[in-house]
């Protein structure tokens, strides 16, 4: 059963939010104890365990790394019991290690499942990204505009001024000029230390979140996976790949990448129906994060399926052993 017709997802995506949600309750131990790394692999180690349990032959495209440099969740690396559909998984075990490690709001782990061939292999490089939320006509805003014009064009958009629009940015100095340029509108932007996917997804519900738009460079994998969160969301996401060096450019090359300017849309990131999980770590405006008590652990995790648009928000609580 390898074919993308197998692909169960309405079965599947119970098993992805188990494996979501045991990887976020692994890290929620490391909250606040400062260390990035130790709250990375308790992720790691607690997806991996769980995805290995799900009748699935998955192959991880958007992982922890290369084989050389990662001993688990590696890209290539193959997970599941092998009985079951051939799917691709990209993942992302603790989006927002220092998030974590200093117990700062919106981080999360986050998985994606999807036929084979479904993802775009992006290489751990920067990727310029711009996101908006459903509702809009393709192209209202894209790559190619200012940021500027890029508030302008969603504002007319929205019926709105300029002033009315926010913007959530990664605060990074590679990002002074663009915030100058957006706050030259007039518009708002809502700076995040960390956790561009998060970001993305925000720009999906305005209502709630307050944010209209991302827009800055962050992780090339995280574009992927902020594209699925998008495809089952709703909402547009353009991505540039962004070479510092001969290294990264042989990087894209061996992901099969050929023409380096190219400008991803949504669907280009992923082309086929794609499930996406992500559960709460520290508190964020999606997702609550892990709540321990006295003998209870409590996980938030956002379930979502592209091929019917539905959400699902499950409430997971387990006696604490
Ligand atoms: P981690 O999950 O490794 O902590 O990454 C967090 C993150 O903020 C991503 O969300 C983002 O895409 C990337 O790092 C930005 O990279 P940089 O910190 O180099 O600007």
């Amino acid at each position: 059963m390898t074919d993308t017709a197998d692909f169960a997802d309405r079965m599947l995506s119970l098993g992805l939010a188990r494996v979501s949600e045991a990887a976020a309750i692994a890290s929620a131990k490391l909250i606040g104890r400062g260390d990035e790394k130790a709250a990375d692999q308790a992720a790691v180690n607690a997806m991996r365990e769980q995805l290995n349990m799900l009748d699935i032959a998955g192959v991880v495209v958007i992982g922890e790394g290369e084989r050389d440099e990662a001993p688990m969740l590696f890209i290539g690396e193959e997970v599941g019991t092998g009985n079951g559909p051939g799917v691709d998984i990209a993942l992302d075990p603790l989006e927002g290690t220092t998030l974590t490690a200093k117990d700062m709001p919106n981080a999360l782990t986050v998985i994606a499942m999807g036929p084979r061939g479904s993802m775009l292999h992006a290489p751990d490089v920067y990727m310029d990204k711009l996101a908006i939320g459903p509702g809009f006509r393709t192209g209202v805003v894209t790559l190619d505009m200012s940021p500027s014009e890029r508030v302008s064009a969603l504002a007319a958009a929205k019926g709105c001024s300029t002033n009315d629009i926010t913007v959530c940015v990664l605060e990074r100095p590679r990002h002074e000029e663009m915030i100058a340029e957006i706050r030259s509108t007039g518009a708002a932007i809502r700076l995040i230390t960390d956790g561009d996917v998060a970001g993305v997804m925000h720009a999906a519900e305005p209502a709630q979140t307050g944010i209209d738009m991302y827009m800055g460079s962050g992780g090339a994998p995280e574009g992927v996976l902020a594209a699925a969160a998008l495809k089952c969301m709703g909402g547009q996401i353009f991505g540039r790949l962004m070479f510092r060096n001969d290294d990264e450019r042989g990087r894209a090359k061996k992901a099969g990448i050929t023409n380096f300017d190219r400008v991803y849309t949504r669907d280009d990131m992923v082309t086929g129906d794609v499930i996406f999980a992500a559960t709460g770590v520290t508190d964020g405006s999606l997702v609550p994060g892990i709540k321990r008590e006295v003998s209870f652990v409590t996980a938030e995790t956002i379930l979502m399926r592209s091929k019917t648009g539905s959400v699902r928000r499950m409430i997971y609580r387990n006696p604490i052993s």
